[in-house]
């Protein structure tokens, strides 16, 4: 999936076929428009204030104690974006709204929009990271607010990829324990103790990330068999043959490749023979698979953590490494562009 320059009639069909429209205006500006309108829209509130029925401007204005011309220019502005519907001096939510952007509704990635605003500062950085070298050490740098907002926003993409994974990664017979590496909000591990009635998961986070994920994980009823552990997973013990399932996901593209090779020996230590090391993560592009989500994710990642996405062959070469046997790669359908490459400890 990529994003793109859309023609609404014949003569501007041509003048992009005669390459004559500035795409990168598109590129730039109206993405960068477009992209900031939804999210004041979101923060405002002004979704959520319709999510009782249609309103007025002044109507949604008062709601969202917001000034009412000036919410008028956003209310406008969202139904040119296809995101409000406008009949007699009423707006109302377009189902692209109703369903994604709704704080209640099942499909909602409300968090992830609020986390936006974390990551639209992070990309400011890129010209800086370009010129020097240097990433950002995000982790070091949020404050505890932004620490709650960064968990929240992860938990809301992966409400429609857990169901995924859960099913295409491999898990031993009888699986008792699964450890959930940097698995803040936890909702994989919810996932596949849901699945294995005999399972019980271990998420193992930074104390800030607990702070806030740990409410997180509360709502999902499953505190008997899903249980936060606070600590580190670079230096923590991470047990020997103590688990059936290890998951590192979206977690080594913040390293190097050092870090991670030590992490994949003391995961395969960790494991039970039979047992499970699953990692997976958003993949460097390769060819004909969505190029332009993969390269922008990668610089991204870059710009953001020591490492950037690592492909199937890495992750591989540090299980085959720590003794384990790669396993045939997987491209998930559910998230364009994320993988995963699962490993098994030899029987004894
Ligand atoms: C990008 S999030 C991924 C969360 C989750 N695994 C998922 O796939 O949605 C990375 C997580 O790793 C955690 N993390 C980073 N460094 C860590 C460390 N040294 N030990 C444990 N967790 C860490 C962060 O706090 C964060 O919750």
């Amino acid at each position: 999936m990529k994003l793109g320059v859309i023609p609404e009639n014949l003569i501007e069909r041509l003048l992009l076929a005669i390459k004559l429209v500035p795409t990168p205006l598109f590129d730039t500006q109206v993405a960068f428009m477009l992209a900031r309108t939804v999210m004041a829209g979101t923060k405002l509130g002004v979704f959520e204030a319709l999510a009782i029925g249609p309103l007025t401007a002044a109507e949604i204005a008062a709601q969202c104690k917001t000034d009412p011309r000036a919410t008028i220019k956003l209310l406008n502005a969202l139904v040119g974006a296809g995101y409000l519907r406008t009949k007699r001096e009423r707006y109302s939510l377009a189902p692209v709204a109703q369903k994604w952007l709704l704080k209640d509704s099942p499909r909602s990635i409300y968090d992830k929009m609020m986390f936006h605003f974390t990551e639209w500062e992070w990309t400011a950085n890129y010209e800086t990271y370009v010129r020097t070298g240097k990433p950002l050490s995000i982790h070091e740098m949020l404050s505890d607010e932004a620490w709650g907002v960064y968990q929240r926003g992860m938990r809301a993409v992966v409400g429609f990829q857990a169901y995924e994974v859960m099913w295409r990664t491999p898990m031993p017979k009888n699986a008792r324990a699964m450890l959930d590496v940097g698995g803040s909000h936890g909702y994989f591990s919810v996932a596949f103790c849901r699945r294995y009635p005999g399972l019980r998961a271990v998420v193992l986070d930074l104390p800030e990330a607990v702070r806030h994920a740990a409410p997180i994980l509360a709502k999902e009823g499953m505190d008997d068999r899903v249980a936060h552990r606070v600590g580190n997973a670079l230096t923590d013990d991470l047990g020997i043959e103590a688990w059936d399932l290890v998951l590192i996901s979206q977690f080594v593209h913040h390293f190097d490749d050092a870090t991670n090779r030590d992490l994949v020996q003391r995961a395969a230590r960790a494991l039970r023979p039979s047992g499970i090391l699953a990692i997976q993560d958003v993949l460097p592009a390769t060819a004909g698979k969505d190029p332009e989500l993969s390269l922008l994710a990668d610089l991204y990642l870059a710009n953001t953590s020591q490492s950037g996405s690592r492909s199937f062959e890495e992750m591989a070469d540090w299980q085959r490494a720590a003794g384990l046997v790669p396993r045939k790669p997987v491209r998930f359908r559910s998230l364009p562009g994320f993988g995963q490459q699962a490993a098994m400890k030899p029987a004894r």
